[in-house]
């Protein structure tokens, strides 16, 4: 019988043709808007889809399970995969895959962007200019905060977390500290890394901190109020991993009061709505979760899913199965 997949949004050709080149029955959801569940198992109903190639906005949960019976695996086209009920499919011994280091660089440099774009006030000076405002050049126009010579404090130190060790120590001279629950020698012996065994240390002792944590009960709101209180009132908080890691109203409070002086964040926690009051702030750079929008990394992410989803049919083990 021919497989049949269903692809939730339009993903890069290149997954598209590999799917299609095994003879695949492949429908793609076309409309430019994400789905909610509703409409997602709407979809799934039309069919008996064997895979589904879902995105990190689906929620894959008991009832889209219970939708599409006939689907076994879903190849998830995100390194993050909190959108999916892993144990729910585990027990129904349905298969979940992720696309794992598709994207570190571009994840980091994005990290790093945002580190610049605060300290250099950039997209402050940007609508400065345009707005006609530049009369000419004054001493303290804009003055913004060095990142040699300062701290980096890391909050998860994986694939992503230590590309940004990485560049910010090798190419910007910024010294780096981090907490993980695992402790990396090899990562400290390659960046002068670190190891801090507590979240509260490297909060206290940073300039700047990034989280790069997936999202799991014990990191929804590890950073909240309390814990914002022990960063520096000159750092600033980098959240490119999920928007649920950090209390955003508590943050947008912090920011308000200048418990810490600035906040770059890609993702948010009830995205695409934003905390109250975030966006009136300056002290903000804010990027619509786009930290992995390049085409070599969505091309990637695109290969890898429809590679787990060829492997699976062909009896092997798909190599980003979710364990
Ligand atoms: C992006 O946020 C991803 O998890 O792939």
């Amino acid at each position: 019988m021919t497989k049949k997949i269903f692809v939730s949004r339009k993903i890069p050709e290149i997954g598209i043709s590999m799917l299609k080149e095994k003879g695949y029955e492949v429908d793609v959801y076309m409309k430019d808007i994400v789905p909610d569940q509703k409409e997602l198992m709407h979809y799934l109903r039309k069919k008996p889809y064997d895979a589904v190639l879902s995105l990190l906005t689906d929620k894959i949960d008991a009832t889209v399970f219970d939708a599409s019976p006939s689907t076994k695996i879903f190849a998830n086209y995100a390194t993050g995969f909190d959108n999916i009920d892993v144990e729910e499919a585990k027990k129904r011994g349905i298969v979940a895959t992720n696309t794992p280091g598709a994207f570190s660089d571009c994840i980091a440099e994005h990290a790093i962007a945002l580190i610049f774009a605060l300290t250099t006030r950039l997209v402050e000076a940007d609508a400065y200019v345009r707005k006609g405002k530049y009369k000419g050049w004054t001493p303290m126009n804009f003055i913004g905060t060095d990142v040699c010579g300062k701290t980096l404090g890391l909050i998860g130190a994986g694939n992503i977390g230590s590309r940004v060790a990485q560049h910010i120590s090798k190419g910007f001279g910024a010294k780096v500290m981090y907490y993980d629950v695992k402790r990396n020698e090899k990562f400290e012996l390659e960046t002068g890394a670190v190891f801090k065994s507590t979240i509260e240390e490297v909060l206290r002792e940073s300039d700047f901190v990034s989280l790069h944590v997936p999202l799991l009960e014990s990191t929804h709101h590890l950073i909240n109020a309390e814990r914002l209180t022990l960063m520096k009132p000159t750092s600033y908080l980098i959240n490119t991993s999920r928007g649920p890691v950090v209390d955003e109203a508590a943050l947008v409070e912090a920011l308000k009061k200048g418990t810490i002086r600035g906040a770059g964040l890609d993702v948010f926690e009830f995205e695409p709505k934003l905390a109250k009051g975030l966006t009136k702030l300056p002290n903000v750079v804010l990027t619509p979760h786009i930290a992995s929008a390049r085409e070599s990394a969505r091309n990637e992410m695109a290969r890898l899913a429809a590679q787990n989803i060829i492997d699976f049919f062909e009896g092997k083990i798909p190599l980003n199965i979710i364990k």
